[in-house]
C-alpha cells in the first residue's frame, strides 16, 4: 500500500456511508428559519383563495348567491361547481375509483364540504368574503353510523351512484355500499373455527383520526398564458402523479406542467391525495391569469382533508388448547365517508390489510371488508403506516391478547408459541404475502430481556395484591406488541395508483471535481432523505456524502417516481439509489483499468477507489476517474459519469418489532401513567441510526396520541366534534415519557443493500403497545377488550364498568 494510503477502515469512516449517524443535513436550514415552505413562496400579483365550507353533514344545497361577496373590495372572483361544470371540473377522480365533488353539486354529504371558492387580493379580503356567500341549504337525515348506512330504510347519500349495481372493486349490494373486498380461505376457515378447542371473538373499532402535519395542505397554481406552463408548488407527498393526473384532468400537456414540492413539514400520509383546492386554485389562475395561493388553516385541515382509520373489524381467532392458532377470520366494515378517495395501490381497496395475520403462523385465515358510505369526510389514508397495516396490526395484536385472557395465558407466551420460526423465511403467509425475512424469536426475547419482563409481571401481581387489600388505587398494565410492517409498494406487477406502476427512480451526476448530485423521484417531508440517500451513494461510489447533493420534488429535474408514503422511500427509492451508484462503479471501473492499463478484471474495489489486484499501490480514486471521464478521451466510452435506475422492487419489505411499555393506570381518575417505553426495531440493514431513532420517537408519540386520546369524532348530527388543536390531542413535550430504542438486524435478501423501511414501524407496533398495556392493567378484572382511544374519561368508565369505584 502507498505509504501516503490511509488504512480502509479510515477511508470509509471519512465518507459517512452506511450505519453512520451522520447529523441532518437539513437541520441548519430548518433551524434557522431559512425552510421554504408553500406558504413561504410569494409571486407578483399573486391572488388568495379560500373555500366556502358547508355546515351541514348532508344537505340539499339549494341556490348559491355571490353577489354580496363580489361587492367585498379585493374580491376578483368566486367559483361554484356551476363555473366548474362547463370545463368538466365541478367533480375529480379519486384515487380509489371513485369521483369526488370538488365544488358541491346539487348537495353536500359532509361538514366542512367545498361549496364555493373565493377569489381575492389577499387573504383577509377572501375571510371576509366567504362568510357572504349567501347558500340555501335544505337539511336531509345524516348517516354517520356505517352499519345504520346499510340498513335498508337509510338515506341514500351518493344520488349520482343511484341503481349502479358495479362499482370500481366489484358488485355494490346497497345504495350506500362501496366494495367487498375478500382474501383467503372463507369456507376452510369457518371449518377451522367449527372445529376449535377455543374460540375467541371480538369486535375491534379501530377509530377515526387523522395526520395532522404541522404544516397544512396547500399549493400556489401559476398558469403563464403566454409560454403556456402552468407551475404549480404544492404540499404533495408524489409530485410526479400530480402532474399527470393534473394533465389527465386539466387537458393541459403533461411537459407543460411543472410540479415542485418546496419543503414539507410533515405529510403522514395527508399530503397524498388529491384535494379540491389544487383543482381550484388551477382553475382561478387559468381564469385569472395570475398566481392563486391556497393554504388550508387548521380547522379545514382536520375537518376535510383525508382521515386515518375507522374501521370496525369484528374477529375469530382459533386455537388449541394449549394455545396453537390454528385460524383467523376478520369481517371490516370500513367506513369511507361521503366519497370514497382512500390512497391505496389501486388493485387493494382495503391496502394491505390482508398482513392481518401479522407474526403468527397461522395455517388458514379470511378477511372480508365492506366499504360504505357515511356523512364523514373523505380520505382513509395511511397515516404514517403502510396501507391499512395499522389497523391490520392493531386487529390481530388485541386479537391475540384477546386469546391469551381466554386461555389464561402470558400473552408473550402466546406470541413465542405461534410466531413464524426463523428458518421458515421467506414464509408463505394464508392471506397471500411472502415475507422476506425475519427472526423473531430473538428479538422478542431480546426485549424481555431488556425490560426484564419477568421480574415486571411480579411487580404487577404484587400490586394487584395491594390493590385489592386497598393499599393503592393504581394497577399495572404491560402491554406488549409485536408487529410485522409491509413497505416498500411496490412490484410493479400489482401496484400502482391510476395506472402508474410503483416503481422508483434515482439519477446521478458526477462532476469532474469528484462531488455529486442525485435526483430522486421521492420527497423527503421531514424524514432526512438530503442526509440517508447520499449515505446510500456513499458506500456505493466512494464519494464522501458530504460531497453529494440530494434534491428531490421538481418535476422537471427529478427523475419520475411515485412519491414518498408507506415507508417506502428507502424499499424503493433507496434500492434505485444503490443500483444507480452500482451503474455509476461500473462504468467507473473501465475507466480505471484504461487508466491503469490493465484489464477490467483485474481491478477490485477498495471503499473510494479501483486497486490492480495484488498490486494496491496502484490505483485509482473515484475522485480521479470522475476527472479523467471529463477530460480523456477512452475508446469505448462515452465521456461524463451519470446514471439512472429506475427499481421494480421484486418484493415488498417486512420490518418488524418487539414493543412493551409498562403504565400505571389509576382506576380512580382515569389517567394512563407511561412509565417505561421499549422499542425494539428490525429494519433490516441500518443506513442512519441517528435518523431511524428520531423516526421511532416520533412514530411512538403518534401512537400515543392515537392510542391514548386523538380522534376526530362526530356527534348524530355529523358535527365534527374536534376539529380544533383543543380538542384534537396531540402531545407536547408534557404528554410525552421517554423511549429507549433497540434493534437487531436481519437484512432483506431482495433489498440490494438490505435494507426495509422503518419511519412507520413504531406507529403500527405502537399503537397496540399502548392500548395493550391500558387494557392488560384490567385483565385480573375479567377484561378482554375496550375501544380506544383511552382517554381519562374512557378509563375512568372502564373501571367504573368493571365496579372498581366500589
Ligand atoms: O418513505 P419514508 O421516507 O417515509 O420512510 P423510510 O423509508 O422508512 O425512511 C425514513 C428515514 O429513515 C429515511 O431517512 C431513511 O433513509 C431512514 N432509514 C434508515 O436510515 N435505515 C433504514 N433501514 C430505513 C430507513
Amino acid at each position: 500500500m502507498n505509504e501516503m494510503t490511509p488504512p480502509s477502515a479510515d477511508r470509509s469512516a471519512a465518507l459517512k456511508g452506511l450505519g453512520c449517524a451522520r447529523k441532518r443535513v437539513e437541520d441548519a436550514r430548518f433551524t434557522q428559519g431559512k425552510g421554504n415552505y408553500v406558504d413561504d413562496i410569494k409571486l407578483k400579483d399573486m391572488l388568495f383563495g379560500d373555500f366556502v365550507r358547508s355546515p351541514y353533514a348532508h344537505a340539499r344545497v339549494k341556490s348559491v348567491n355571490k353577489e354580496v361577496a363580489l361587492a367585498v373590495p379585493g374580491v376578483v372572483a368566486v367559483l361554484t361547481a356551476e363555473d366548474l361544470a362547463p370545463l368538466g371540473l365541478h367533480w375529480m377522480p379519486t384515487l380509489a375509483g371513485d369521483k369526488q365533488m370538488v365544488l358541491a353539486d346539487g348537495k353536500v354529504l359532509y361538514q366542512g364540504q367545498e361549496v364555493a371558492f373565493v377569489v381575492a387580493e389577499d387573504r383577509y379580503a377572501a375571510a371576509d368574503a366567504i362568510e357572504l356567500v349567501e347558500v340555501d341549504y335544505e337539511d336531509l337525515p345524516v348517516v354517520t353510523d356505517p352499519f345504520k348506512a346499510l340498513e335498508p330504510d337509510a338515506p341514500v347519500l351518493r344520488e349520482d351512484l343511484e341503481g349502479k349495481t358495479e362499482g370500481a372493486h366489484g358488485p355494490r349490494r346497497h345504495h350506500n355500499h362501496i366494495f367487498l373486498w375478500e382474501q383467503g380461505d372463507k369456507a376452510a376457515t369457518e371449518a377451522v373455527l367449527g372445529e376449535a378447542d377455543v374460540v375467541a371473538e371480538e369486535m375491534i373499532y379501530y377509530h377515526r383520526t387523522h395526520p395532522c402535519p404541522l404544516e397544512t395542505c396547500g399549493c400556489v397554481a401559476s398558469m403563464d398564458k403566454i409560454n403556456g406552463k402552468l407551475t404549480l408548488w404544492g404540499t404533495f407527498q408524489a409530485p410526479h402523479a400530480v402532474r399527470t393526473v393534473a394533465s389527465l384532468i386539466s387537458g393541459i400537456a403533461e411537459h407543460n406542467i411543472r410540479v415542485i414540492s418546496p419543503d414539507i413539514g410533515g405529510g403522514f400520509g395527508n399530503k397524498v391525495g388529491v384535494y379540491p383546492g389544487y383543482i381550484c386554485s388551477i382553475v382561478a389562475s387559468i381564469v385569472t391569469g395570475r398566481p392563486v395561493k391556497w393554504v388550508e388553516d387548521r380547522m379545514d385541515n382536520l375537518m376535510t382533508t383525508a382521515f386515518a382509520r375507522d374501521y370496525w373489524m369484528e374477529g375469530k381467532i382459533a386455537a388449541t388448547k394449549d394455545g396453537k392458532i390454528t385460524g383467523l377470520w376478520c369481517h371490516v366494515t370500513a367506513d369511507h365517508g361521503g366519497f370514497d378517495a382512500c390512497a391505496d395501490p389501486t388493485k387493494f381497496p382495503a391496502g394491505f390489510f390482508n398482513i392481518c395475520t401479522g407474526s403468527y403462523d397461522i395455517p388458514v385465515a379470511y378477511v372480508g371488508v365492506d366499504g360504505v358510505y357515511t356523512n364523514k369526510a373523505p380520505g382513509g389514508v395511511a397515516y404514517r403506516c403502510s396501507f391499512r397495516v395499522t389497523e391490520a396490526s392493531y386487529f390481530i395484536e388485541r386479537m391475540v391478547d384477546v386469546l391469551a385472557t381466554k386461555l389464561g395465558m402470558d400473552p408473550v407466551e402466546l406470541r413465542m408459541k405461534n410466531f413464524i420460526r426463523a428458518e421458515q423465511f421467506p414464509y408463505q403467509s394464508a392471506l397471500g404475502w411472502e415475507y422476506d425475512s425475519g427472526d423473531y424469536h430473538t428479538a422478542m426475547q431480546k426485549a424481555l430481556d431488556a425490560v426484564d419482563y419477568a421480574g415486571l409481571r411480579k411487580e404487577q401481581a404484587e400490586r394487584l395484591e395491594a390493590f385489592k387489600r386497598g393499599e393503592t388505587r393504581s394497577l399495572m398494565g404491560i402491554g406488549v406488541a409485536f408487529f410485522t410492517e409491509i413497505v416498500g409498494a411496490g412490484p410493479v406487477k400489482n401496484c400502482d395508483i391510476l395506472g402508474l406502476g410503483m416503481f422508483d427512480s434515482c439519477e446521478i451526476r458526477i462532476h469532474p471535481t469528484g462531488s455529486a448530485i442525485a435526483r430522486l423521484g421521492t420527497i423527503s417531508q421531514g424524514q432526512g432523505h438530503a442526509t440517508t440517500f447520499a449515505q446510500i451513494l456513499a458506500s456505493e461510489i466512494g464519494i464522501s456524502a458530504d460531497d453529494i447533493t440530494v434534491e428531490e420534488g421538481d418535476t422537471d429535474t427529478a427523475p419520475y417516481g411515485l412519491g414518498t408514503y408507506g415507508s417506502r422511500s428507502t424499499p424503493v427509492a433507496g434500492a434505485a439509489t444503490a443500483m444507480a451508484g452500482r451503474k455509476i462503479r461500473a462504468k467507473a471501473q473501465m475507466i480505471a483499468a484504461y487508466l491503469l492499463e490493465v484489464h477490467d478484471d483485474d481491478l477490485e474495489w477498495d471503499v473510494d477507489r479501483f486497486q490492480v489486484k495484488g498490486a494496491p499501490e496502484r490505483f485509482k480514486t473515484m475522485k480521479e476517474i470522475a476527472f479523467a471521464s471529463y477530460n480523456q478521451a477512452i475508446p469505448g466510452l462515452e465521456p461524463g459519469l451519470e446514471a439512472v435506475s429506475y427499481y421494480d422492487p421484486p418484493n415488498m419489505t417486512y420490518p418488524f418489532g418487539a414493543y412493551i411499555a409498562v403504565m400505571d393506570v389509576d382506576v380512580d381518575t382515569g389517567v394512563c401513567d407511561v412509565r417505561q417505553v421499549y422499542a425494539l426495531d428490525d429494519c433490516g440493514t441500518r443506513i442512519n441510526p441517528m435518523i431511524i431513532e428520531g423516526q421511532v420517537h416520533g412514530g411512538l408519540t403518534e401512537a400515543l396520541a392515537i392510542a391514548m386520546g386523538q380522534e376526530i369524532a362526530y356527534d348524530e348530527d355529523g358535527n365534527v366534534k374536534t376539529g380544533t388543536l383543543m380538542d384534537f390531542f396531540l402531545p407536547t413535550a408534557w404528554e410525552t415519557p421517554h423511549y429507549t430504542t433497540d434493534h437487531t438486524t436481519t437484512p432483506s435478501p431482495h433489498h440490494p443493500i438490505g435494507a426495509k423501511g422503518v419511519g412507520e414501524s413504531p406507529n403500527v407496533g405502537g399503537v397496540s403497545m399502548f392500548s395493550n398495556a391500558v387494557l392488560d392493567a384490567f385483565r385480573p378484572f375479567g377484561l378482554t377488550h375496550a375501544h380506544m382511544p383511552h382517554d381519562h374519561w374512557r378509563v375512568w368508565k372502564i373501571a367504573n364498568g368493571l365496579g372498581l369505584h366500589g
